[in-house]
């Protein structure tokens, strides 16, 4: 080759070269809406491409777009970069399809872990706000559509013209972190008996007695109790424990379980006071599953669902019927239509329900406890009658009827107190902290209701609802309340149970025994408003769920169908090494007492000296570490570690120079026992 025919071919090479540099390094547009949006999870409603949830053009503040990616909050998608985007642009804001009802959002985005931006808080309405974020070198990256304070249930969430700027690749893939095969991890109960019911009891002199001796093991099984009171009976085929006590006092009872296999004995340390609810309350409430569909009918399947299944030996004892057993204020459905009350002020349950005191009986008779709802508006949060003005008759009516627990949800009482018409809650701005953000008004209609409760000649579970509302856990007790809601609602995803678990140290401080911060119910097994699926929380963040549940001594109540529990559900709520933690009789609830990375871990004092740990993971990495930090979270000298969910001694470790070997799953949950040895 001459001369000239080498440059040629070296300027050849160079044209080539760099337009192969063309290809390989210049930035080019990836369309959000391109990628698998499958892979979000969101509180209703599927993810939806270039349409809104409800399948129309995607809309903002009058301004209709052609792209995008729709989601209801709460909601997370993640796509994994690894360091090929430039940036990312969209614009944000609440879908114009649900106008007129109170909705509202934060949207944020996460890079490798860290918040990169936030929308604040948007209503729908507003004009969609814009987001640029660089990503030079972001791996993981996360779109999050946050609770706006207000209930969630028409925030529509749109990302609109949202695109990468992407280098060498022309697509992302999106994707969950968390294993999806559930995976069982509590031991099978043992043939003998096991006696699994709380170790404290409270009852007012006076009031019906009823406590079970709830206990595994195979039956026939003979039961005893040994120093029970005067008024008080033990039936040995069931071990339920009814009657009244006069006096207040504490009385020491030894209880008895036996069986052909052998036999178990517990202390049981019965309060007769003034205080009730000296544990958690523990049972189901409908919601969650059915919401506005519930009838007696699926409330006495759902009693006979908690016998059968055998939770009732772990101690679940509450049948809780949530909104709908009234009538509706405006509903089509003919079977909530009819009168609200009757010519006394008292009552009318809807046709679904009728005989609310034979439906009480009933559950009594299979040895578990009942409990319903109502709102001190003059709505339900579902638009059914509340007790405003007739909050007297209302405590009658649920102790005539026999009932054991009441949940008294704010609602529609802001619009009482704001003078604002009581039409539908939901379309009225900021529905449910209408008023309740001032303290003399948050506090008055429950203690209101409160009063009338603690007349009855009967022990009434007091439940407040109102979302956390001017810190209700500093005067909740102050109203009788043995129980109040921290948050807004939860929903079966990561993001809200999330969010709601690293909301909880602030009000610690206040339980105790009779009275619990309650972070919302259960989203395991079938849940779904009424159109119930399997929880879509993986099986990992559901052993972190009801870790954390246990650990903060909060009320457990299921939310799931009871005639639909799978193995894995039954295996979950049927640990009573983890529900022992819950039940605690010191009542304390766990604070997160160190943090490294995303692994947070929680401790809890109990009762006998020792401590529950919870190291929990938030992060999208498993967390492995070999832990040596015991004195930082308050354990000292030396101690045995069990693991609870697997029920088995780990090792005995000296906090000065012991390590223990963590490994977390990604959003799941180690929950151990440490207890202090005797040198
Ligand atoms: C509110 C409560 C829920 C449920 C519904 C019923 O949203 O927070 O737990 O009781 O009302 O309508």
């Amino acid at each position: 080759m001459g001369r000239i025919g080498k440059l040629m071919m070296v300027a050849i090479l160079m044209i080539a070269l760099s337009m192969a540099g063309t290809n390989t390094f210049s930035a080019q547009t990836v369309w959000l809406d391109e990628l698998d949006l499958s892979a979000a999870t969101q509180g209703w409603g599927v993810p939806m491409k270039n349409r809104s949830i409800d399948n129309k053009t995607l809309t903002i503040a009058g301004k209709t777009f052609e792209r995008g990616f729709a989601t209801h909050s709460v909601s997370s998608l993640l796509i994994l970069l690894e360091g090929k985007a430039v940036s990312f642009s969209a614009k944000v804001g609440i879908d114009d399809e649900v106008k007129g009802h109170d909705a509202a959002a934060e949207f944020e985005l996460y890079g490798d872990g860290k918040k990169l931006w936030s929308s604040g808080l948007m209503r729908v309405g507003d004009t969609a706000r814009v987001c640029s974020v660089n990503l030079t070198g972001i791996k993981k990256f996360e779109l999050v559509v946050a609770d706006g304070g207000n209930g969630n249930y028409y925030d529509h969430a749109d990302w609109v013209d949202a695109r990468f700027e992407a280098k060498g690749v022309t697509t992302f893939k999106t994707y969950n972190p968390v294993a999806s095969e559930p995976y069982i991890l509590t031991p099978k109960p043992s043939d003998k008996p096991r006696i699994n019911s709380a170790k404290v009891f409270g009852v007012r002199p006076g009031s019906p007695f009823q406590y079970l001796v709830a206990a595994t093991g195979d039956r026939p099984m003979v039961f005893s109790a040994k120093g029970l009171p005067e008024g008080l009976k033990i039936d040995q085929n069931t071990g339920l424990i009814t009657g009244v006590l006069s006096n207040a006092g504490t009385y020491m009872v030894t209880l008895e379980a036996k069986n052909a296999k052998g036999r178990a004995e517990k202390q049981l340390r019965i309060e007769c006071g003034n205080r009730i609810a000296l544990t958690p309350p523990m049972g189901w409430n409908s919601w969650n599953c059915f919401a506005h569909e519930v009838s007696a009918e699926k409330v006495k399947k759902a009693a006979e669902a908690m016998v059968k299944s055998g939770l009732i030996n772990h101690g679940w004892t509450y049948i809780n019927i949530d909104d709908f057993w009234e009538n509706h204020r405006d509903s089509k459905d003919p079977s909530l239509q009819g009168k609200f009350r009757d010519d006394a002020g008292y009552i009318v349950t809807n046709s679904r329900f009728g005989d609310m005191k034979a439906l009480a009986d009933y559950v009594h008779s299979l040895g578990l406890k009942i409990g319903l709802y109502s709102s001190p508006g003059p709505w339900t949060c579902g638009g059914c009658a509340g007790s405003y003005g007739f909050e007297k008759q209302d405590a009658e009516s649920y102790a005539k009827w026999g009932f054991d627990y009441l949940k008294y949800d704010w609602c529609s009482y802001g619009n009482v107190i704001n003078g604002l018409p009581d039409n539908d809650p939901y379309k009225v701005s900021s529905l449910s902290y209408n008023g309740g953000g001032e303290l003399a008004t948050a506090i008055k209609p429950f203690k209101l209701m409160g009063e009338y409760i603690r007349q009855q000649p009967r022990d009434i579970v007091y439940s407040l609802c109102q979302y956390g509302m001017s810190d209700v856990w500093k005067w909740g007790d102050s109203v009788g309340g043995n129980c109040w809601r921290t948050t807004n609602d939860i929903t079966d995803t990561w993001v809200s149970v999330k969010s709601i678990a690293l909301d909880q140290d602030k009000s610690a401080a206040y339980a105790k025994p009779g009275n619990w911060n309650d972070p919302d119910m259960l989203v395991v097994g079938h849940v779904g408003w009424g159109n119930p699926h399997p929880s879509k929380l993986k099986p990992d963040e559901q052993y972190l769920h009801i870790s954390l549940w246990s650990l903060f001594s909060a009320p457990l109540l299921i939310g799931c169908d009871m005639e639909k529990l799978d193995d894995f559900t039954l295996n979950l709520l049927t640990n009573d090494e983890v529900i022992e933690i819950n039940q605690d009789p010191l009542g304390k609830q766990a604070t997160c007492k160190q943090t490294i990375g995303e692994l947070r871990i929680y401790v809890k004092e109990l009762e006998d000296g020792s401590f529950a740990v919870g190291f929990c993971n938030f992060g999208l990495d498993i967390a492995e570490l070999s832990y040596k930090d015991f004195s930082k979270i308050g354990v000292n000298g030396k101690f045995k570690v069990r693991d609870l969910w697997r029920q088995k001694d780990i090792s005995t470790i000296d906090s000065q120079t012991g390590q223990l070997p963590v490994k977390v799953p990604v959003h799941g949950a180690l929950l151990y026992k440490f207890t202090p040895q005797k040198r």
